[in-house]
Formats: C-alpha cells, structure tokens, sequence
C-alpha cells in the first residue's frame, strides 16, 4: 500500500479519536496524549506559561489538574472559586503543609534554609530574621542606607546616561541597587555594583541564571536534568556556575559579628545545630544567600513593572508627581531630598503606594507557589491532595481574574486602591498575595521592600522623564521570578526644575 493510501485510511481514524479525547474540553484545556499527558501543551506554552495558566483556571472554574509523566500537580487560582482554599493551605491546616520533596530537590541551591525550610528549622530562621527587622533602629538605618545608595549610587549612573543621551536597562539597574542594598544588610558590605561604568559582578548575575534553570527544573523530569547536571552542560552548568559566583562572594565575607549574621550564628551556637546543619560558615552562607535573593530579585521586579505600567499609562505620573509636591512640600524648595521617617509615611497615603500594589498585583515578582500535603487532605473546594500530588497556587492568575478584580481587571488603575475617604484599602492576602498569603509564612521584607521602592520611584520620577525606547518589547521572561524578558530599555532627561 502506498503512504498516501495509508495516511488517507488512518486520518479519519486519529480525527476521531482526537476529538474524542478532546470532548467536553474548553478550548484552552490541554490535551491529554497516552504515555505524555498534558506535557506538550505545557512545552508549547512554556514561552507564555503564566497566560496559560490563566487562561485554563479561567476557563475551568480557578482549579486544574495537570498531568503527564512523572508529573501530578493541582494547579489553582482558588480565590476565583473559593477562597477558603488558600485559607485553609496557608492558615488553618498550615502545619500539614510543606513545599513538598520535589521543591526541595528543585531549590537544592538554597539549601535547608528560610525559603526551602518547613516546621523547627524554618521557624528558627523565620524568628531570628523577624528580630533583626524589628530591631530599634532597624527602619531609620534601613532608611539612610537606602537614601544614601539613591545619591551616591543611582543619581551618578542615571545622570550619566541622561547626560551622554544613551538608552539604559532600568531592570539591570535596579537589580544593581537592590544587591548592594542586601548586601548592605547581610553582609555589611557594599559592592557598588550600581557605577556609571555597570561593572560585571559575576555574583550579582547569577540569581537570572539561577531562576531560570529552576523553572525549568520543574517541567522537565528529573532524570533529565540530573543526566545535565552529570554531563556538565546546559541550565545545569549555569547553576553550578551559579553556585561558584555565589560562595566566591559570600564566603570571603562572613565576617564574625556582624549585623544579621551576629544573630544566626547566636542561633546556631545555642541550638547546637552543628550536627544537623553542617558548619557554621555554611550555615551562614546559605543564610545570606536566602536573604540576598530576596531582597535582589522581588524588590527590582516589581519596580522595573512599575516603570514599565506607568509608562503606558502617562496620566499616573502626572498625578504621582502633583501628590508628591503637595505632600513633601517639594515645590518650596524645588530639590528632591531624602524624606524622614514621617514623610515617608505620607506616601503609604499616596498614589504612588497604589501604583506599586498594581505592579504587584498584575506582575507579582513571585508568579507562583508550591504546597504539598503531609498527610492526604481535601481542600474546601473538595478536591482531593495525598502525598505525591503538588499543589501550585498561580499568584500570577490571581491578579488577573475578572471574578476577583472586576472588568477592569487588565488595566492599570492605582485608584483601586484608595478608598473614596482617600485611605489606603485594604485587600485580604488571598485576594492579592504577592507577598505570599496567610499569616504564618506571610512576607517578611514587605515593609523593608515598600520603603526602598518608594524612595527609588519617587526619586527617579521627580528627578527624570523616562521614555521607553522605540520598539522596545516588553514581556515576562520565563523564569521563577518575573522579570522582563529583555529588560526595561529607557531613555532619561533630566527635569527642567533639576
Ligand atoms: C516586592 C518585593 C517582595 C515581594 C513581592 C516578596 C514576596 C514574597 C513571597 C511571595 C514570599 C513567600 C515565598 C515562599 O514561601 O515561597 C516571601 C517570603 C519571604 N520574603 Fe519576601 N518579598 C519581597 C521582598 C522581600 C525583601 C526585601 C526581603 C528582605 C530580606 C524579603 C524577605 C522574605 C523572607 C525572609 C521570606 C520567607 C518568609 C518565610 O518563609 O517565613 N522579601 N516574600
């Protein structure tokens, strides 16, 4: 028989038995292949994953299983179906919560530490960094050091670029100064990454490679990337990369004594966790590097959106710049200058806090979340979770339902998030959990975080008109935070009252 014969015989057959598979799906669900499952919808869509995700949870009422091989995950934006769902993982039933074994093989570069840790390690580590946040002058050294960074850092590299009338990466400068300020807190030690001449910080780089290896670490399987990691090639040269960059500049400078570290090492001391946690110079590094990853990544993610929303939106910098003449009284004496401890809290009152939100809420710089029962549970929905089956909450769908923000949920509308008495509103964690949800494991730098967004926002819009450049593309890269694919390329001039 010839080949076209054949095809013509067995057309009709896999035609039907395509459409059978198929019946009574929405038309973004996934196929599920024999042998493959939903995976090659997930790989044809791993380019826009989290529009996927959406798109599906939309479609099939907030809750979604995925399978393929090696692979069982109940995906879910809960809050669009039932809320009680993400209460009841990230609160009432907490404690049988962990992130489950396959995150703890994903994020081995973490090591045991805050973001990988559950139950008496994790509440150590959670103890000893609230300390240190609470600590007496822990918000006015917080907001000198971030000051500071603003005038002898940032103003020197943007009037650089203003000046020489060259584009710049705003993302690649903002992870520049989200480093050095963590630095500055964990380490005590400043690496002036952020100079007009952008020098290259091999550490400083590594949390991109890092976050992109691991996301896709979680949709290839495991002997896949193990079989890279044996052969030295691909993602997993650049994690071990990574992993060098990273203890060539955190080892060198653990230095006995000092800042947060002081605290840890008085943990580790008392609690004698030598045994269960390796030495103390490992310990600390792994600390330090938790926190450093924190305060690099979300921090300058959220800020680069922020830019980039505001950019396409021109009336809101118009009306940030007014609420912040008025408020700081900037128009007396037509110079930007640090805020105290008072004026900065005039700007939670303000636009500008709104704007942030938005970024967070449309582009939240942790896009999703893994949960993993200890024992089996039914979550309030009535799905049902054992052991093997991961539970990944879409923080990235959750800003993005219409059920939950209304028609108007794609634009960009800082004024949802003030009240008609002009207060900030307030929106429950499951609503709006860029900052993770429920109380337990909430966020610890979100205060830390606003007070070094708002300083660098304002700064930079009273000071300069940021203009994106032409044909410029801007769109989520996908990686395990959510960073602008190819960055945020900007053109600056300096205001005509600097
Ligand atoms: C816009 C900026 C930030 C966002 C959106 C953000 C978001 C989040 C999210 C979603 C989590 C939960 C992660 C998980 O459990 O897997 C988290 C945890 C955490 N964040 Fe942030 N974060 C930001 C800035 C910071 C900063 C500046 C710090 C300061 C060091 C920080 C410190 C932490 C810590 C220590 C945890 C772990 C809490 C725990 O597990 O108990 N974050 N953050």
């Amino acid at each position: 028989m010839a080949t076209y014969e054949f095809v013509l015989m067995i057309a009709p057959v896999l035609l039907v038995w395509y459409f059978a598979i198929r019946r009574g799906k929405k038309p973004s669900e996934p196929t599920t292949w024999p042998v493959l499952g939903m995976l090659p919808a997930v790989l044809l869509n791993l380019h826009r994953v989290h529009d996927y995700a959406t798109e599906v949870l939309t479609e099939c009422g907030g809750t979604y299983r995925v399978v393929g091989p090696r692979m069982d995950m109940l995906f879910t934006s809960a809050p669009a179906c039932d809320p009680a769902n993400i209460h009841h993982v990230f609160s009432r039933n907490f404690s049988n919560y962990s992130k489950g074994p396959e995150f703890h093989k994903i994020f081995d570069i973490f090591s045991d530490d805050i973001f990988r840790a559950y139950f008496e390690l994790w509440e150590i580590h959670r103890k000893t960094t609230l300390a240190q946040l609470m600590h007496g002058d822990f918000n006015a050294n917080l907001q000198r050091n971030v000051w500071h960074k603003v005038d002898t850092g940032l103003f020197p590299v943007l009037d650089h670029f203003s000046g020489a009338r060259t584009d710049l990466d705003l993302q690649d400068i903002f992870q520049r100064l989200a480093f050095d300020n963590i630095c500055k807190f964990v380490l005590d030690y400043d690496p002036c990454s952020l100079r007009p001449d952008l020098p290259f910080l091999p550490c400083e780089k590594a949390f991109s490679a890092v976050m992109e290896a691991l996301l896709h670490r979680h949709v290839f399987p495991e002997w896949m990337w193990k079989l890279q990691k044996w052969l030295n090639v691909s993602d997993e040269r650049n994690l071990a990369k990574a992993a060098v960059a990273f203890d060539d500049f955190i080892y060198p400078r653990i230095i006995s004594g000092v800042n947060v570290l002081k605290a840890f090492e008085k943990v580790y001391r008392e609690r004698n966790m030598a045994s269960s946690n390796g030495s103390l110079r490992d310990f600390l590094k792994d600390t330090s590097l938790n926190l450093m990853f924190a305060g690099r990544d979300l921090t300058s993610t959220c800020l680069t959106w922020l830019f980039w929303l505001v950019s396409q939106n021109p009336a809101s910098e118009t009306k940030i710049l007014e609420e912040m003449e008025a408020e700081l009284r900037l128009k007396e004496d037509k110079k930007f200058r640090f805020f105290s401890a008072q004026e900065s809290h005039k700007l939670v009152e303000m636009y500008l806090h709104g704007a942030l939100c938005e970024s967070l809420r449309l582009f939240p710089p942790v896009a999703l979340e893994h949960k993993a029962p200890v024992r089996p549970d039914i979550l309030s929905s009535g799905h049902h979770l054992h052991g093997d089956k991961k539970l990944i909450i879409s923080f990235y769908s959750v800003g993005r339902m219409e059920s939950v923000w209304g028609k108007d949920y794609l634009e960009f509308k800082p004024e949802r998030w003030i009240s008609p008495s002009g207060k900030i509103k307030y929106e429950p964690s499951y609503k709006f959990p860029a900052f993770s949800a429920g109380r337990p494991r909430t966020c610890l730098g979100k205060e830390m975080a606003f007070v070094q967004m708002k300083t660098v926002a304002a700064a930079i819009l009273y000071r300069y008109m940021v203009r994106l450049v032409e044909g410029h593309r801007v769109s989520p890269r996908v990686l395990i935070t959510l960073q602008a694919r190819d960055g945020l390329k900007v053109l600056l001039s300096k205001r005509n009252w600097i």
